[in-house]
């Protein structure tokens, strides 16, 4: 560790972006651990053996954003796909266009909708709380969205994401439910989208790849912490509340278990990822790879598949969604607090800050960290040295 200016922990958005900013605009020497055997963090992704199909290991990864400095940032190492998400849900039997829209209405109440008459009808049935304040989760939707879509498209889903009853689940989970009232059904109203046209491990690949950069797979920090002298520069991404032995508590996280499969079907669900509101059928979606790159010669006769299922995570888990309860900022700040304390350590990313990121998010938020507080700790203990 000694010859090193900076250690990394975690190959992920967050350390990757790190790395190549210490590396390319500082020149400085960085070693990048991770206790995975790949790079890439969650974004990893990999060719299905059988098939060749890329296959997002850590559930789907859509690449889109608001913001130009980012999407900028990222063309340096990738191009990308036109490629533009849409989004299905199946309900008794038929499927419904994703988010709620304008063609969504009309389909579910069987008749044409002009956007006014359709506004008038979701206000009609939002209004069924009579100005009461939401008590949970289920009363929330409904004052957004009124009963009848509640409970087709939301009450099942949810209940299945959280493996609760949205009654007994908190109003804070949500604080709107979009819904468009025109035909757009377009998942992301970013102006930038689409996918890396060679993979979301090339991105890594080539952010990671200068001399100055070295990579350590399969390796845990925490059985290497006690060799890393005290005076190093630590960028940490792994969970905070694992970084101080758990001694303000747990914060808590849902994890998801997918079930892949390699099917003799050209063609399985016709798109990338079909939703399941019915309560009934287990899983909370269905993804299917193949459609994420329809630019590519992938096989005509096999298709892969993935059952996503949706619940609470136990430490031995990947954690996924933070659950973030009231109790669980409280937990949070607890650990913030002694996260300031901790001279030399900078906390990153979403598991280091406990917070849903998409990656454009954890990229931006690097991009932020190098600027203020890795790049002037390295640039005073060169001046220092
Ligand atoms: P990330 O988790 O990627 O990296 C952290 C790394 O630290 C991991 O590789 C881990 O192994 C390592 N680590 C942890 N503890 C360690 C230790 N003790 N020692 C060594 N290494 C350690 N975003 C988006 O923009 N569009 C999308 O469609 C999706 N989809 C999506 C689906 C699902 C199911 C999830 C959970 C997430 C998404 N995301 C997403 C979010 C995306 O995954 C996220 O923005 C990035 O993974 C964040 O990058 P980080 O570097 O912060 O964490």
């Amino acid at each position: 560790f000694h010859d090193y200016d900076l250690i990394i922990v975690g190959a992920g958005f967050f350390g990757a972006t790190v790395a190549e900013r210490a590396a390319n605009q500082l020149g400085k020497r960085v070693l990048i651990i991770d206790r995975r055997s790949h790079i890439g963090g969650n974004a990893y992704s990999e060719n299905d053996r059988q098939t060749g199909i890329e296959v997002h290991k850590y559930g789907a990864h859509l690449f889109h954003t608001p913001n130009r400095t980012v999407w900028d940032y990222l063309s340096r190492f990738t191009r990308f796909t036109d490629y533009r998400h849409r989004v299905f849900t199946s309900y008794r039997n038929q499927v419904f266009a994703m988010p709620i829209n304008l063609g969504t209405i009309c389909q579910f109440f069987g008749r044409q909708f002009s956007p006014d008459e359709a506004r008038a009808l979701i206000a009609a049935q939002a209004a069924e709380l009579e100005g009461r304040v939401p008590r949970n989760l289920e009363e929330k939707a409904i004052s957004l969205i009124g009963r009848p879509l509640y409970e087709a498209f939301i009450r099942g889903y949810t209940a299945k994401q959280w493996q609760t009853d949205p009654r007994d689940l908190p109003e804070s989970i949500i604080t709107r439910l979009p819904v468009r009232y025109n035909f757009d059904n377009r998942y992301f109203n970013d102006p930038y989208e689409g996918l890396p046209v060679d993979g979301y491990t090339a991105i890594f690949k080539r952010m990671l790849d200068n001399p100055l950069i070295d990579v350590q797979l399969a390796t845990d920090y925490f059985a290497v912490r006690q060799a890393i002298p005290s005076d190093k520069t630590v960028v940490y991404t792994g969970p905070i509340d694992r970084y101080f032995d758990y001694r303000a508590g747990e914060l808590k996280w849902r994890t998801i278990d997918f079930q892949e499969e390699v099917l003799p079907v050209g063609d399985f669900q016709g798109t990338a990822v079909m939703n399941y509101a019915d309560e009934d059928v287990p899983y909370t979606r269905i993804l299917e790879f193949r459609h994420f790159n329809p630019e590519r010669d992938y096989p005509a006769d096999r298709t892969v598949i993935v059952r996503e299922y949706s619940r609470f995570a136990t430490r031995a888990d990947e954690p996924y969604y933070p659950v973030d309860t009231l109790e669980d900022r409280r937990t949070y700040l607890a650990y913030r607090k002694l996260a300031e304390e901790e001279t030399g350590v900078i906390f990153g990313g979403r598991l280091g800050t406990y917070r849903y990121l998409d990656m454009h998010q954890a990229i931006g938020a690097a991009l932020k960290s190098f600027e203020t507080e890795v790049s002037p700790r390295l640039i005073g203990a060169e001046r220092a040295a």
